[in-house]
């Protein structure tokens, strides 16, 4: 096999397209919700085997409360049945737990499950597996730009010292070093949209689209995306040094 031109160290995944699978078989969307987590252990367990770092699971966005009563309430529960279901499995794994949000506004068994998940998990030393959860680019770079604020208030920072690297590490991704930004940004369901996710991480992403709905979505497809990705050009603005 050819080298790999490119390491996959923090892949990100737009897990979309619940609802719609429900949908297809006449069920409820709630049903696509619990298909849809039961996915997340398959695909984190594959993501740990293909030796990915950070594995970061869009789960519940900031603009995602305005959806019905009832299925906000299912999708702020799933953590609770998540974490209840698949904790052995995890601590198995060595996996190390984070949900990255808005973890104030959540409910409070919510905030205590994710809370535990993290505790327990904090010694872990494999694969991150990152939910963003109550999470929304646009108010966590309006966060980290208040962040930067006050320090230039308190006399501890001159606005003239701001640097992309300090603005990146005011962000919620800030606590993952080298693996801050996503190498590749995979969206199931056939939508071709941000969504008001990592919108300042993603700024040299590779984007890859899948027309599966996120519970349809395999191993064995995650592995194909990745080796895709693993043979792009990725360039950062330069010249490729086979071109030139
Ligand atoms: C993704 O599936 C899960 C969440 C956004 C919480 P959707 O619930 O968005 O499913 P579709 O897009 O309506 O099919
Ligand atoms: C994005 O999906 C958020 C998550 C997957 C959690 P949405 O289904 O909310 O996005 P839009 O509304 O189709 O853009
Ligand atoms: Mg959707």
């Amino acid at each position: 096999m050819s080298k790999k031109k490119n390491e996959l160290n923090h892949l990100a995944i737009i897990m979309d397209g619940n609802g719609r699978w429900a949908k297809k078989k006449h069920k409820p969307r709630f049903v696509g919700h619990r298909e849809g987590m039961d996915n997340v252990e398959r695909i984190t367990l594959a993501a740990n085997k293909l030796g990915i770092k950070v594995l970061t699971l869009y789960a519940f966005s900031t603009e995602n409360w305005a959806r019905p009563k009832e299925e906000v309430a299912y999708l702020m529960n799933l953590p609770v049945r998540f974490f209840d279901k698949f904790m052995p499995t995890l601590m198995k794994n060595n996996v190390k737990v984070n949900i990255m949000g808005y973890l104030d506004e959540l409910p409070k068994k919510t905030y205590d499950v994710v809370q535990r998940a993290m505790a327990e998990t904090a010694n872990n030393t494999g694969i991150i597996l990152n939910f963003a959860f109550n999470y929304g680019a646009r108010k966590e770079i309006t966060s980290a730009m208040k962040e930067l604020g006050k320090l230039i208030e308190s006399g501890d920072l001159n606005s003239s010292e701001i640097t992309e690297s300090m603005i990146s590490e005011h962000l919620m991704t800030g606590d993952f070093g080298e693996y801050q930004d996503p190498d590749l940004l995979i969206r199931t369901s056939g939508e071709q949209r941000i969504s008001n996710f990592l919108l300042w991480q993603l700024a040299y992403s590779e984007l890859a689209f899948s027309d599966k709905n996120w519970p349809d979505f395999t191993a064995s497809d995650l592995k194909e995306f990745v080796e895709e990705f693993q043979n792009r050009n990725r360039r950062f603005g330069k010249v490729d040094e086979s071109d030139s």
